[in-house]
């Protein structure tokens, strides 16, 4: 297309859009809107409004369900024309392709990413979907297609949750035909953004001890594919999307649209910029080497993918996944339990605990105020190394002759709860499981099996290994007093087959397996209700919305050095809540990198999340014990503030930065927790002054600081305009510093009725 032609192309989409501005404006009601969902028939345009966004679609004339708009909340009078296919860009990009389609099947001539592509027994593999009917309940809408020839309905579910605005998105596959068909590639929804070309990416990428890498890439004409092709999640890519404009450069300004799979097995979200440079994100699981047989009479549904926009940048965006996470998804949401201080062995013991060792570390650890301890890998089977063991879960005789109670009422005595590692869907080729059940592992019939770290995939999704895992981690809970699980995944698939199955069902692994997790899950939640989970992937290959909903925390990566964990915790929190980021206190030098850090400096890094000590404490001193009773303390005057409130990354790590400042400011508004880190001074520069941000501007806030210095002139109270606009000033020189200070208000804004 030369010049003359994109120009005239694009201004018939100018007075194409006008167009339906001025329709909005002509049918405006004055009205406002009474319920989440509206539906006008006239125009058939769907409208959902919740917190500060606005999400509207429609029907066009062809039937297909099209996004007409996704962003800020607009006004109750404002008012939507009927959708309208787009045009084609000529005879090689049709129509079906350059509309922006809610949910579109591969077929008639579509080229951008289908959200459902089917395979039917006869060969055709054409899927043209048209709207049906709709329902509306409250806060839910639910929208049903039919391919225009064959009984395949798609229902398309929405559900808006009121506090943030996030919509829950996913659909329904139903097999009315007379015989099975294959589903070769399913999303949960396709977000279209606004057309605009000035969009930037960011998404998280990472590997093991290095999760969490924030990356930023304009978007160009293409395609930008984020993926686990590994059955789990994995940390290579989360699946967590954001989009805001190139210009945009404050954390806590503009337009961000965002999104999250919740899907803890091979998953995929194509960022697209299409022909006509509309914005197209399409999530589900991963359609390489996908398949699903679906039976005549059943349903396919598939996992969420859940959006929202922000029109406080990338930060604001953060802040809304947070409070979603903590109000609408995790267990006992809305108001889940503060994390408790916990004690993990791992780093202090690695395979060798036994009841002695144990008991002496739960001692020490509770003299420092820990409020779980936790005793990590090697306490069963023939567990002494990661080569054997796994899969067989009694305890260890010879380490623990009585079992495990001695130690569990040991540990209630200090007045802590008890957890305990497992690591349920692995074995290890040497064990009794294993010699006994060779075929329950993912395999090839005659082809190697690859182990990694030593041991083998159980094949979750046959029912024999779901009712052995799911029997073994009830007996194990019935039978002890067990308050928390650290459950743990410590490789990825490799030969991800199902010999046992039809060859036309052996590809329903991929979603069967992650199905039966959850239902364990799920299952083991119901039966021990008191039981808290912890989701844990070799560090943090296994966080995502899906698994978040059935566990309390995860494990976001197994490097624990304290510097580090600056980076991989603000990656994290750019989708997660830190009130599910466990966060240890390991030992210095760390082996991660032989660096040397202070007690002090791994606190407050740790103390930004949810703390937790994973130090080899018969190494400690009694300066060292006394720092950490008096640091466990100061967290818990200030734990609700930091795993509930409102996060703000006043100085991120990125790019190498040498500082990084972080700062939490309550739900009730009463106080604020601000935490600096210093790299390593140059050139005599002092510390950046540090702005708060998210206060009340006219009420009155005191500055405790409880580790480092403040400056000397700081005031020992003043107004929070003061706080955010003069800011203050930490006292920070040398190399890996840091310091943490609390504002509290003291009075309350004359302004707070108003
Ligand atoms: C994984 C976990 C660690 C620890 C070990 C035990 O690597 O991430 O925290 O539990 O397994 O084998």
């Amino acid at each position: 297309m030369n010049e003359r032609q994109k120009t005239s192309l694009l201004s018939t989409l100018g007075v194409f859009c006008g167009t339906i501005t001025l329709l909005c404006v002509a049918v405006a009601r004055a009205q406002s809107a009474p319920t989440p969902v509206q539906f006008d028939a006239a125009t058939k345009v769907f409208r959902i409004d919740a917190a500060q966004s606005t999400y509207v679609l429609g029907v066009n004339e062809n039937g297909q369900v099209q996004t007409l708009y996704w962003g800020k909340r607009l006004s109750a009078s404002d008012h939507f024309a009927a959708a309208k296919a787009m045009p084609g860009a000529s005879s090689f990009d049709l129509p079906v392709t350059t509309t922006p389609q809610e949910f579109v099947g591969w077929g008639g001539g579509l080229f951008v990413e289908p959200d459902l592509k089917i395979t039917f027994p006869d060969g055709n593999r054409d899927l043209v979907l048209k709207y049906v009917s709709h329902s509306i309940e409250g806060d839910k809408l639910s929208i049903v297609m039919k391919d225009i020839s064959r009984e395949v309905y798609v229902t398309l579910d929405y559900q808006a949750d009121a506090e943030t605005g996030i919509l829950r998105r996913s659909a329904r596959i139903e097999n009315r035909t007379d015989a099975p068909f294959t589903i070769e590639q399913v999303a949960a929804a396709t977000w279209n953004l606004p057309r605009d070309t000035d969009y930037r990416l960011r998404y998280l990428t990472g590997r093991w001890a290095a999760e969490w890498n924030v990356q930023e890439q304009p978007i160009r004409p293409g395609k930008t594919v984020l993926e686990s092709r590994r059955g789990t999640t994995s940390a290579q890519n989360n699946p967590w999307f954001a989009i805001d404009h190139n210009s945009t450069s404050d954390q806590d300004e503009g337009s961000v649209w965002f999104g999250a799979l919740g899907w803890s097995g091979s998953w995929q979200i194509a960022i697209e910029q299409d022909m006509l440079q509309q914005i197209r994100v399409t999530g589900g699981p991963n359609a390489f080497d996908f398949g699903y047989l679906l039976k005549q009479g059943d349903t396919f549904t598939t996992p969420a993918f859940y959006g929202g926009y922000s029109d406080h940048g990338i930060g604001g965006a953060s802040r809304l996944m947070h409070r979603f996470e903590i109000d609408s998804l995790l267990p006992h949401h809305p108001t889940p339990k503060l994390r408790p201080v916990l004690y993990n062995s791992w780093e202090a013991t690695e395979f060798n605990v036994d009841e002695a060792g144990q008991m002496a570390l739960a001692e020490k650890a509770a003299s420092i105020g820990v409020e779980r301890f936790v005793m990590d890998d090697g306490w069963f089977g023939q567990r002494k190394t990661d080569h054997a063991g796994l899969g067989d879960w009694y305890v260890n005789p010879q380490k623990f002759p009585h079992g495990l109670t001695p130690l569990i009422s040991k540990v209630h005595s200090l007045n802590m709860d008890f957890g305990l590692w497992v690591e349920p869907e692995m074995l290890n080729p040497d064990s009794d499981l294993y010699r006994k059940h060779p075929d329950w592992v993912l395999n090839f019939a005659g082809r190697p099996r690859t182990e990694a770290r030593n041991q083998l995939v159980l094949n979750l999704a046959r029912p024999d290994v779901r009712a052995y895992v799911f029997g073994f981690l009830d007996k194990l809970l019935s039978e002890n007093d067990i308050a928390f699980l650290k459950w743990d995944y410590n490789r990825n698939w490799s030969e991800p087959g199902w010999p046992a199955v039809a060859p036309d069902a052996q590809k329903n692994v991929y979603v069967d397996f992650v199905r039966n997790f959850y239902s364990i899950l799920a299952e083991l939640r119901q039966k021990h209700p008191n039981v808290e989970i912890e989701s844990c992937s070799g560090g943090g290959s296994r966080v995502d919305l899906g698994v978040m909903q059935y566990t309390d925390e995860v494990w976001p990566s197994d490097n624990t050095d304290a510097y580090d964990r600056l980076l991989i915790q603000n990656g994290f929190t750019y989708a997660y809540t830190p009130g599910v980021m466990m966060a240890w206190v390991t030992d210095s030098p760390t082996w991660v990198n032989l660096r040397s850090l202070s007690l002090e400096y791994r606190f407050l890094s740790s103390m930004q999340g949810s703390l937790g000590i994973g130090a080899d404490l018969n190494k400690w001193s009694p300066a060292d014990f006394e720092k950490a009773k008096q640091m466990v303390a100061a967290y818990k005057s200030i734990r609700e503030t930091v795993q509930r409130g409102a996060l703000y990354r006043l100085i991120t790590p990125e790019h190498d930065s040498e500082q990084s400042v972080t700062e939490t400011v309550s739900r009730d508004g009463n106080q604020a927790v601000a935490f600096a880190f210093l790299h390593s001074s140059r050139e005599l520069y002092p510390f950046p002054r540090i702005f708060l941000r998210g206060l009340d501007e006219s009420a009155i806030y005191r500055a405790d600081r409880f580790a480092g210095e403040l400056a000397k002139d700081t005031p020992a109270q003043a107004s929070g305009s003061y706080w955010m606009h003069h800011g203050v000033d930490v006292e920070l020189r040398g190399d890996f510093q840091a310091a943490a200070f609390t504002l509290t208000r003291t009075s309350a804004s004359p302004n707070a009725n108003h």
